[in-house]
């Protein structure tokens, strides 16, 4: 199952994508999360990454595009994934559906996950992420065990550089303009799905699996 999520930054893509993953044995891949964990690292990649997000922009297609497609050919993506940030501009949408052409492949669904921007910035600031393994909490609506520490692998919670309310309008102007025509391009495909997501987690995740599992 090879599965796309979209949504504003903040909609709960990663969070529903990581329950995804675990639900359907699939990976879950972020384009954020691989960026972030370069930059934790200190390498090439991350430092020229930084740059951009820390501004609320996007990363350039060509990096993007290079990250990912290697990403594709590691043996866990036999069986599908979940995509999570990735694609995010026409080009990169164009790109993949190439790529998936080229060796016979289509997706099976793009989900977008919609929230009112008015809800978002509340989301951002109270948001606590793993930079080890990308997991996502929030102080009152997602709380982990123990706080500051993620109950997946124990790795440290931090507020994300690019959560300031300023950087955060900034990644919604971005969505606007550059990632939402991508629901247009999965609707003419005829895969694009729509999900309510300002309701519960445990519901979205719910309405989710109600249209994977038809
Ligand atoms: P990325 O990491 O992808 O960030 P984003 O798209 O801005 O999305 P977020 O991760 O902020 O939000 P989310 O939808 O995953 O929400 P979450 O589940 O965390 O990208 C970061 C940057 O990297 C970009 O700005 C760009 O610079 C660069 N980049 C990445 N991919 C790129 C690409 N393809 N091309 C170019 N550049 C790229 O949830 C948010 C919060 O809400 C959490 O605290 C969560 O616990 C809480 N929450 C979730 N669901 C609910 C709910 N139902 N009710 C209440 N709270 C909820
Ligand atoms: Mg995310
Ligand atoms: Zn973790």
């Amino acid at each position: 199952m090879k599965i796309v999520m979209l949504g504003a930054p903040g909609a709960g893509k990663g969070t529903q994508a990581k329950m995804i993953a675990s639900k359907y044995g699939i990976p879950h891949i972020s384009t954020g999360d691989i960026f972030r964990a370069n930059i934790k690292e200190g390498t090439e990649l991350g430092k020229k990454a930084k740059a951009f997000m820390d501004q609320g922009a996007l990363v350039p297609d060509e990096l993007t595009l290079e990250l990912i497609m290697d990403r594709f050919k590691q043996a866990d993506c036999a069986n599908g994934y979940v995509l999570d940030g990735f694609p995010r501009t026409i080009p990169q949408a164009e790109a993949l559906t190439k790529a998936l052409s080229d060796e016979g492949g289509k997706l099976d669904y793009a989900i977008n996950v919609e929230v009112p921007d008015e809800n978002i910035v509340n989301r951002m600031s109270g948001r606590r992420a793993c930079l080890s393994c990308g997991g996502t909490y929030h102080v009152v609506f997602n709380a982990p065990k123990k706080e500051g520490v993620c109950d997946a692998c124990g790795g440290e919670l931090v507020l994300r550089d690019d959560d300031k309310p300023e950087t955060v309008a900034k990644r919604l102007d971005v969505y606007h303009t550059q990632t939402q025509p991508l629901i247009d391009y999965y609707a003419g495909q005829g895969i694009l799905k729509e999900v309510d997501g300002t309701k519960e987690v445990a519901e979205v995740f719910g309405d989710i699996t109600a249209i994977l599992d038809k």
